[in-house]
This record gives structure tokens, C-alpha cells and sequence, in this order.
């Protein structure tokens, strides 16, 4: 495998690199916190904030990054440096790669526990434990979940290892393949979903909830939250789209490609709301439940629809799939750093980075029990560790992303690789050179003054 590290592959078509991006975007971002950030900041104002940083601060950053990491061909740090240098400027735009790798670290560390919820809950329907329950016995097994440190160890502990085990062998381009299959069937069973709720009830009020605009609660909390969530959803601001930029052949058409990107990680989000809001409503139970939201809500619908357990168990294995898919896109970045920097070998790259990830793991998941009194600034270690990444790494990387390539990059050969007429070229440089930086500046500097 040396000689891996001189020649760097291609994606073997714009497909393959498509289902990646898919793959690393659609995950527990979508599934699980959407709908419960959706249900912490108050329905509609979250929805609609999230859908026009997506539009204007997302999309035109996912662009930046997969061309800036098209013309690096290296990591996100040997990237942005290259690239800087190349371009007249200073090496040090390599810490945006730095900062990069850093969040993806500390993500995967609370997002392999709550794959573990999600492999702990395809047992719990597989033996049955919700059929029939009402919604308090289905809470109450929830909790008991969290209250035990063993339990959230050992789902812990088996998601991490199934993330390095696809990165440390390198298959992560087959599990890609896989995806193939697998997302189209998570699609499928969201709209079941949807599907017995328009017939339950609680459909309206959940669309109501979701989408009627209730600018009233659009506080600068919830726009940082939802400029937050934008970049966590599209796994942007963090040097992963740098790194498959890095692998992307010249052919593939940048905007397109993030085109369906966006609106498919989107339409499943939207998804997973109108699968979880009605069943909430229905039951009388408290939308701002926090990061329990799917767990205490769907089980509820699982235990009592037809051939509700095999819908169930299907439905928490899919989660997984897609969360697999995302996990193995924030352990990459580190391994193929620690490979083609340090003298370790890709198996001992991905045991050593995996090793720090699952003990901060064990961190965060003792804040749901034993270490529930620990707080930094009023957050227990599993918040922290969101609220630092989501709020501010993610953003304040794609910032610095962004005012690099609109600002700092030669735009002439930019607007030749997007493929722009003059016209379309004109709009996407209000956007990339103003609207996205500004909304970024303008939402931080409103909520730290708030
Ligand atoms: N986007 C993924 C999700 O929604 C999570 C994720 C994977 C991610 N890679 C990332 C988030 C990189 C930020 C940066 O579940």
C-alpha cells in the first residue's frame, strides 16, 4: 500500500463521487437532530432559517470546497496550503484544513454514540420490547437506556469499531456502493412512515408546525443554530468535502453534483420531520424532548402499524447504513492525515485516531449518567462537544473557506471550472463574495451581542 501515498486516486465516475458525497451528508444529521433541533427551537422559524442557510451559506460552500480540494489533490491542511502558495498567498490558510480535521474528531465522538442508540434500538425492536407500549413505557425504556453507562458503552464501542474497521481496511468506497441500495430503501421507509401518519393523525399539525412561518420565534439562537445545522448536514466546514474535492475528476460539473446533493440531504430531512412531528402530536409528547426525539416517538408507531417490527427493525439497521456512511467521512480525514504525514501505516493511523475518538466518546456519554453534574458553561461534555463543533468550528471554517476562494483565489479560472455564462457568473459572486460571508458574520455577531 506504499505506495498509495504518491498517487492519488480518481473517482472511477462522477456517480461514484456523488454517492460519497450523499453518503457522508445524509447520516444522523438528518434523521436524528434535525428533527429535534426542529423541535428545541420551536417548529417553523428553524425550518425556514435552516432552508436559507442551506440555499445561500451551504450550497455556495460546498461548491468552494470541492474546488478548492479539486485543484489541492492532497488532505485538507497539504490542500489549502498548496493552493494558497500556488495563488500568490500565505501558507497559513493550511490551519483552515487543521481546524478541519480537529471537528471532525471531536463529531465522530458523539456521533459513534448515538449510532450506538441506533444498533442498540434494531435489538430492542427485534426482541419485541415495544409492541403494544404506550408512550410512557416506550420513554421509560429510553431513559433506561441512557441512565446506564455499560449499555451506551457497548453500542459505543461496537459503532466505533465498524467505523475503523470500513476506514482501516479502505473498503470505504465499496460501503459507497452499498449505499447505492440502501438510501433509496431509507427514503422508502420514511414515506411508510409519513405515510401511516397521514392516516393516524397529527399530520396537519405537525405540517403546520414544520412550515407555517412563525417569524416570532426567529431569535439569533435559533439562526446560529440553524447555520449550525447547515453545515453539519451537509458535512461542510470541516475539510471532508475538501478531501473527496481532492479525489473529484475535472469532467464532474461542481454545481450540478452539489445541486442533487443538497436537495436530496434536504428532502430527507424534511422527511424525517413529517415521520416524527405527527407521531409527537399524536401522543401528547413534548417536541422539545431534546436528543431522545426519534427514540421515544417512533417505537410508538412501530409497536402498533402492521408488520411494525420488521418496518422498525428495517428502519434503525437503515439509520445506521447511512450514519456508517457519514462516520467513516469524519475518521478519513484524520487517517489520511496521520498516513501521508507521520511514519504509521494506514492500519495503525486509523487505530491511534479511533482509539482518542472513542475514549472523548466515553466522555460524552457519560454525561447522560454518572457524570451528569459536569458541566463546561452550562453544557454537559455530550452538548459541548455539539454546540462547540456545530456553532462554531463548522461555521468559522467555512468562513475562512469561503472568503478564501471568493476573495483570495483567482476568479477567472473560477468562473471557467464552474462553467458560468457572465450572467450567472454575476450571482454567484454576490453570493459567494457577500451574502454567504455576511450571513455567517451577521449571525455570530447578533448572537454573541444577544
Ligand atoms: N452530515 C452528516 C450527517 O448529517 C454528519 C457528518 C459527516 C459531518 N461528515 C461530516 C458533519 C463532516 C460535519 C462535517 O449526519
Amino acid at each position: 500500500m506504499a505506495n498509495n501515498k504518491q498517487e492519488h486516486a480518481q473517482w472511477s465516475s462522477s456517480f461514484g463521487f456523488v454517492l460519497a458525497a450523499v453518503g457522508s451528508a445524509v447520516g444522523l444529521g438528518n434523521i436524528w437532530k434535525f428533527p429535534y433541533m426542529v423541535g428545541e427551537s420551536g417548529g417553523s422559524a428553524f425550518v425556514i432559517a435552516y432552508l436559507f442557510c442551506i440555499a445561500l451559506v451551504g450550497f455556495p460552500v460546498l461548491v468552494a470546497e470541492w474546488l478548492i480540494g479539486r485543484r489541492g489533490q492532497k488532505n485538507p491542511i497539504n490542500t489549502f496550503t498548496d493552493v494558497a502558495v500556488s495563488e500568490g498567498k500565505s501558507r497559513s490558510w493550511g490551519i483552515v484544513g487543521a481546524t478541519g480535521i480537529l471537528g471532525g474528531f471531536l463529531i465522530l465522538s458523539f456521533y459513534s454514540v448515538i449510532g450506538g442508540w441506533a444498533l442498540n434500538y434494531i435489538t430492542k425492536i427485534g426482541t419485541g420490547s415495544f409492541v403494544g407500549q404506550d408512550s410512557d413505557t416506550v420513554g421509560a425504556t429510553f431513559d433506561a437506556m441512557l441512565a446506564s453507562a455499560g449499555t451506551l458503552t457497548i453500542w459505543h464501542t461496537v459503532f466505533m469499531a465498524i467505523t475503523a474497521l470500513i476506514v482501516g481496511i479502505g473498503v470505504t468506497r465499496g460501503i459507497e456502493t452499498t449505499a447505492k441500495v440502501l438510501m433509496p430503501l431509507l427514503g422508502l421507509i420514511l414515506f411508510v412512515i409519513v405515510g401511516y401518519n397521514v392516516v393516524n393523525g397529527g399530520f396537519g399539525e405537525a405540517v403546520n408546525y414544520l412550515f407555517a412561518p412563525d417569524m416570532s420565534k426567529l431569535t439569533g439562537d435559533v439562526m446560529l443554530a440553524a447555520l449550525g445545522h447547515a453545515f453539519f448536514t451537509l458535512s461542510i466546514g470541516m475539510g471532508i468535502m475538501v478531501a473527496y474535492g481532492s479525489y473529484l475528476g475535472r469532467e464532474v460539473n461542481l454545481l450540478k453534483t452539489a445541486r442533487t446533493v443538497v436537495i436530496l440531504d434536504t428532502v430527507i430531512a424534511l422527511a424525517a420531520g413529517l415521520a416524527i412531528f405527527p407521531i409527537i402530536f399524536n401522543n401528547g409528547l413534548d417536541p422539545a424532548a431534546g436528543p431522545g426525539l426519534i427514540f421515544v416517538s417512533l417505537p410508538i408507531a412501530f409497536g402498533s402499524m402492521t408488520a411494525g417490527t420488521i418496518i422498525g427493525i428495517l428502519f434503525f439497521l437503515l439509520i445506521t447504513f447511512a450514519a456508517l456512511t457519514s462516520s467513516i467521512s469524519l475518521l478519513e480525514p484524520t487517517v489520511e492525515f496521520l498516513e501521508e504525514r507521520t511514519p504509521m501505516s494506514r492500519t495503525v493511523s486509523t487505530i491511534v485516531a479511533s482509539t482518542v475518538i472513542w475514549l472523548l466518546g466515553i466522555a460524552a456519554l457519560l454525561s447522560f449518567n454518572l457524570w451528569s453534574d459536569f458541566t463546561i458553561m452550562g453544557n454537559g461534555i455530550f452538548d459541548a462537544l455539539d454546540k462547540i463543533t456545530s456553532k462554531f468550528l463548522l461555521p468559522l471554517t467555512g468562513l475562512a473557506g469561503i472568503i478564501f476562494f471568493a476573495w483570495k483565489m483567482d476568479q477567472r479560472t473560477i468562473q471557467q471550472e464552474l462553467g458560468l455564462s457572465n450572467g450567472a457568473w454575476q450571482i454567484w459572486q454576490v453570493v459567494a463574495k457577500f451574502v454567504a460571508p455576511i450571513a455567517i458574520i451577521v449571525v455570530f455577531v447578533t448572537t454573541l451581542l444577544g
